[in-house]
């Protein structure tokens, strides 16, 4: 196996199989479980995510920290993160659409901090402060800022110490709506301004807060007390404490983001979709650096967790979800939705498929439109064509339905044939039964297996047959009516 890792990031999988490459998207998974950067820090780190804010401008009757970004809720995108840099602790403050936001993310690793008035941001992080010990240093994070990576977190819990906190800026041409970093004339930071409270001159500013920072929770608790809601929004502001900071000679270590892209936050549906594109793009950089060919970078969804081997081709317009795996030389068409699936070498998937929940084997053929609902296993060198739908079946070795099927609770050996317009009948009203279609079999077209039924290995079943009972190996069996010819009918003639 060739592991690589893309990302500075978890290991959100179960264990690689032989033979794919895994890139490792911290926050692909739909689990959060992972964790393990492995950093040996002076202090312990607790993270309170801030997530109580209404979000009007979404003009949603989702909360906004619940609008899906690549499939999942915002918050769950921050939760990743955070749970990737394996803290003591992570404090979800949660507030506006309350019961909705816990029960949406039912699994989450996370205590959950009420904060029943929205009274501003260092209000929201006092409701989660009698939860942390004084010894902890403490990360806080924004429920609408979902693009952050674990390494920018990591870089900045170095800076931050029992006397020092730490904070993450970020340089814009347009920092609108943005709070601006104040500094000295030796560049020192003095304060931070919020857009609506600063004057002219200190709108110019470009380096804005992106309201992640990393502070002592000894300090912080004294701070966030110390706040008044003396300003334009009548609010306690968190960024207030960055003044108090520097008036106590605590030090203050800025650090400026990398990428802009990384700290977008989300106030409506317009950066919700600047933000979608950020992490397509992000994705798709992700795969062209493994080694993928993307047929245009634009137009490919990663949505979920996608590990690939090597010289994979994906063609445009595929949307991934869940957790995929591509082996080696796989090559998905134009069109495809592929979902929870994996996908092993040298398999080609024309267009226009929908695979959901599959295990196909090395050197298939897929489609073109060929459907999979869950749970069905392909061995090597099956052929599924168009039109034909797979659901909660097996098929053995370099088995065929070419064309017009159904499939379904079917355990089909290898090399078997199946018929166009094959339709495995496994559904009587109340109950599903299975069809067993045994080595070499050949299924006319047409055929109607009414299951529960058995084809014995290297019959053959004629065409238009409705099988109701057992077939025996290596006979012909067929049900039909026999063909007839009316001698002398004539074809009626219109009245005149
Ligand atoms: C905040 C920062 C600003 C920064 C910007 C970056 C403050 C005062 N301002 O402004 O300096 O440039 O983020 O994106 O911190 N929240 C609560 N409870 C509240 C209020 C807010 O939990 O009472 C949460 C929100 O859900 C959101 C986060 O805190 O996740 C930020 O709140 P928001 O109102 O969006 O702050 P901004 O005006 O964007
Ligand atoms: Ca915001």
């Amino acid at each position: 196996m060739r592991g690589l890792a893309l990302s500075q990031s978890p290991d959100v999988g179960g264990a690689p199989t032989e033979g794919f490459d895994v890139i490792r998207h911290l926050d692909l998974s739909s689990s959060y479980t992972g964790a393990a950067l492995g950093y040996n820090r002076a202090m312990p780190v607790t993270v309170v995510i801030l997530a109580a804010g209404q979000g009007k401008r979404m003009q949603s009757d989702l909360p906004k920290v619940l609008q899906p970004l690549a499939g999942r809720p915002l918050l769950a995108h921050v939760i990743a993160t955070a749970t990737a840099i394996a803290p003591e602790a992570i404090h979800v403050v949660y507030g506006h659409g309350g019961e909705q936001v816990r029960s949406a993310l039912p699994d989450a690793p996370v205590s959950w901090v009420l904060q029943a008035e929205q009274r501003g941001t260092g209000h929201a992080l006092s409701q989660a402060m009698p939860a942390i010990d004084d010894g902890h240093l403490v990360l806080v994070l924004y429920g609408d800022v979902p693009l952050i990576r674990p390494g920018a977190l990591e870089r900045l819990l170095a800076a931050a110490g029992p006397k020092s906190m730490s904070l993450l800026t970020v340089e814009l041409e347009d920092p609108t709506g943005y709070g601006r970093i104040v500094r000295g004339a030796r560049g020192q930071v003095q304060r931070i301004v919020e857009e609506k409270d600063a004057t002219a001159r200190v709108r110019r500013i470009r380096e804005g807060n992106t309201g992640v920072m990393v502070a002592p929770a000894r300090l912080l608790r004294r701070w966030l007390g110390q706040l008044r809601a003396d300003n334009a929004q009548g609010e306690l502001y968190l960024t207030d404490v960055v003044a108090m900071a520097v008036k106590e000679k605590i030090e203050v270590v800025p650090q400026l983001v990398d990428a802009p892209s990384e700290v977008l936050g989300v106030n409506d549906k317009l950066q919700l979709a600047e933000v979608e594109a950020a992490l397509r793009a992000r994705r798709a950089r992700d795969l062209l650096v493994a080694g993928v060919t993307l047929v245009d970078p634009a137009r490919i969804d990663v949505r979920g967790d996608l590990a690939v081997g090597r010289d994979v081709q994906i063609d445009v317009n595929v949307v991934f979800e869940g957790r995929v795996r591509l082996g080696d030389r796989v090559r998905i068409g134009p069109n495809c939705v592929i979902r929870d699936s994996e996908i092993d070498a040298d398999t080609e998937v024309f267009p226009n498929c929908v695979i959901d929940r599959a295990t196909i084997g090395p050197a298939c053929h897929i489609g073109p439109f060929a459907r999979f609902r869950p749970s069905s296993q392909l061995a090597r060198g099956v052929h599924i064509g168009n039109f034909v739908e797979v659901k909660n079946s097996k098929l053995g070795e370099g088995s065929k339905s070419n064309h017009l099927t159904y499939l379904g609770d079917a355990v089909i050996g290898a090399r078997v044939n199946v018929g166009a317009g094959t339709v495995t009948c496994n559904y009587d009203g109340a109950n599903k039964s299975q069809t067993h279609i045994d080595d070499g079999a050949f299924i006319g077209s047409g055929a109607m297996l009414v299951a529960p039924v058995r084809i014995g290995a290297g019959a053959t079943i004629g065409a238009g047959s409705t099988i109701t009972r057992d077939t025996p190996p290596d006979k012909l069996t067929l049900e039909r009516s026999k063909q007839v010819t009316i001698d002398g009918w004539q074809r009626p003639a219109k009245k005149t």
